[in-house]
């Protein structure tokens, strides 16, 4: 295989959007589209890894060799990424996880009504799944986290990646439309403690297998054999 160190590891992946449900017909979500993640996860099936895939709602097929476990609310998603996270070797958090939930969802399909011409939904925070992961004292995976941002790019995902803990980030520019949200191709810088690595603008699953190898680079260089 192309990259020999990711075989036999198990990765743990999250991809695309998270939907915090409104009422029983309505939620709160984003452009995610998956992409990204499930490039990751079908490179690094290709290279021989175990692969657990926890996605939210998206319009992607399974790739071949990956176990696929469906969810749709944050809360959701971190109940089954810390279900699994500390028998993985790698966690990447590629998922967009909304950051707030309403607070009360309703039971019944909200209603419009002559005297509702204002409507307020009170938010709560989400639990920070990668956080929580890169937080774990005991079997902590390599922990790399995705940091999308429309400005400030750098400073930004700098500051996650020392905030959350991280050992690796990816930072990826989504103010453009030839790249990130729903395209095909992506361009990212990578920073880590002490470091940086840009990779060009290219084919996400292009993109999926230098990010893995400069994952594998740094478990390397972290635990020099
Ligand atoms: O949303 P934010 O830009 O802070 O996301 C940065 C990283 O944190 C991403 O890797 C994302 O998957 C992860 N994240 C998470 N849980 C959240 C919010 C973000 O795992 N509630």
């Amino acid at each position: 295989p192309a990259l020999p160190a990711l075989q036999g590891k198990t990765l743990l992946i999250t991809a695309g959007p998270t939907r915090e449900a409104i009422d029983p017909v309505r939620f709160l979500s984003n452009h995610s589209s998956g992409k990204m993640g499930f490039a990751l996860a079908e490179a690094a099936a290709k290279a021989g890894a175990k692969v657990q895939l926890v996605t939210g709602p998206v319009n992607l097929l399974t790739p071949a060799g990956v176990e696929r476990i469906d969810v749709q609310s944050a809360q959701q998603m971190h109940t089954a990424v810390m279900q699994r996270a500390s028998t993985a070797d790698i966690f990447i958090g590629c998922a967009a996880v909304a950051d707030y939930r309403v607070a009360e969802v309703a039971g019944q399909k909200m209603k419009k009504t002559s005297s509702n011409d204002e409507l307020t939904l009170t938010l709560v925070k989400n639990p920070d799944i990668i956080a929580d992961v890169a937080a774990l004292t005991y079997q902590r995976p390599f922990t790399v986290g995705f940091a999308a941002e429309t400005e400030n790019l750098a400073s930004y995902a700098k500051d996650k990646l020392q905030r959350k803990k991280l050992d690796l980030i990816c930072a990826n520019d989504v103010s453009s439309k030839e790249q990130g949200f729903h395209s095909e191709h992506n361009a990212i810088t990578a920073y880590w403690q002490g470091g940086e690595l840009a990779l060009e603008r290219q084919a996400k699953t292009a993109l999926a297998a230098a990010i893995l190898q400069l994952i594998a680079q740094r478990i390397q260089q972290q635990q020099p054999l």
